[in-house]
């Protein structure tokens, strides 16, 4: 597997502009294998793009940089579903955008699993795909190229954080879990688990709180009903909505977050860097959402047959209350 790790975004939309004959199905099959129809003049490129839903801030931002990097000025036109996160509605979405025989399809997968049939569908259509954000189970050669963050790794660093805070601290740890079956939750909690292997963390509850504020905020209130504040000492939370749930929770309690309770949360978006400058949060992974402009990029290159990375990986960062403070006011989302 071609692996590339990104630091930068270089595509400009111009690029997107010198691709010829795109609208209606170009005709690359569903890995990208072969070019398209071959026109002479540059034409709209149209992009289904079937995203998760609206459940986080770190999810707006990723639908804002679609849709600025898919944009007209850039030779798209996009065609925009967010699918609440259902998985089922998510797969119709795709069989919409087969029928309406688009030049190519963006999915951010809710889940990992299900996909199969829809991308041979997406495949004998010669549709090409491209994934943004997460992963899924299927077969890589049923899509064209997928470009995101290392889950896995977010897990480690946030699991490497807990190691170090806690030390041979008998720490009690409660885990506010992502979507069921998505891949930045199952990834993140394997991730963690490696790292926190032969600490004195002991995981005493972990649900899912669905990447949800409220999802996040309620599952917390049990496990404060369930345990009591004294007994819990430390929440790590897939992303930073749910950790800004769980903070609402610990101070409806009488409680103060970061430091009766402490937190670890992923995503790094403004709402989160802001409690933990306030020292509501102590440590944050960041997961990048600016992943719109690689997207189109993929998408602009498949359609010109073009080899590309099959996987594209963009680097995170971590950050402490100081380098938040530093940096809080320069970031984009
Ligand atoms: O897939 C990325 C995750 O999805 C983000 O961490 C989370 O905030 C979002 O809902």
């Amino acid at each position: 597997m071609r692996k590339t790790l990104l630091t930068t975004i270089a595509f400009t939309g111009a690029a997107a502009l010198t691709l010829s004959g795109c609208s209606g199905n170009g005709n690359a099959d569903a890995s990208g294998d072969t070019g398209t129809d071959g026109g002479g003049a540059a034409e709209t490129i149209t992009v289904g793009f079937a995203q998760t839903g609206a459940e986080s801030g770190w999810r707006s931002a990723n639908t804002e940089s679609m849709q600025n990097a898919f944009s007209e000025e850039n030779g798209f036109e996009l065609i925009f579903n967010a699918a609440d996160n259902d998985p089922a509605a998510q797969i119709s979405a795709v069989r919409n955008f087969i029928n309406q025989d688009v030049d190519a399809i963006v999915i951010a997968p809710v889940v990992e699993d299900g996909w199969d049939d829809v991308l041979e569908e997406a495949a004998e259509a010669e549709i090409p795909v491209i994934l943004e954000d997460r992963t899924v189970s299927a077969s890589e050669d049923l899509y064209a190229a997928w470009v995101g963050l290392d889950f896995h790794e977010e897990g480690v660093m946030a699991g490497e954080w807990a190691a170090e805070e806690f030390g041979d601290t008998p720490t009690n740890m409660v885990v506010l879990e992502g979507t069921t079956g998505s891949a930045p939750a199952n990834e993140r909690a394997a991730g963690f688990d490696e790292a926190i292997e032969g600490s004195a963390i002991e995981t005493i509850d972990s649900q899912t709180g669905d990447f949800t504020r409220d999802g996040g905020k309620s599952v917390m209130e049990g496990y404060i009903s369930n345990y009591g504040v004294e007994d819990i000492d430390l929440v790590y939370a897939h992303n930073d909505d749910m950790g800004l749930g769980a903070i609402e929770a610990i101070e409806a309690a009488g409680a103060t977050p970061g430091e009766d309770i402490k937190i670890v949360t992923i995503d790094a978006v403004k709402d989160g860097m802001q409690a933990l400058v306030d020292g509501k949060i102590n440590f944050i992974v960041e997961c990048n959402p600016m992943l719109g402009e690689l997207a189109a990029e993929l998408v602009t290159d498949v359609l010109a047959g073009e080899e590309v990375e099959k996987t594209v990986y963009v680097e995170d960062q971590t950050f402490t209350q100081e380098q938040a403070a530093e940096v809080i006011d320069s970031r984009p989302y």
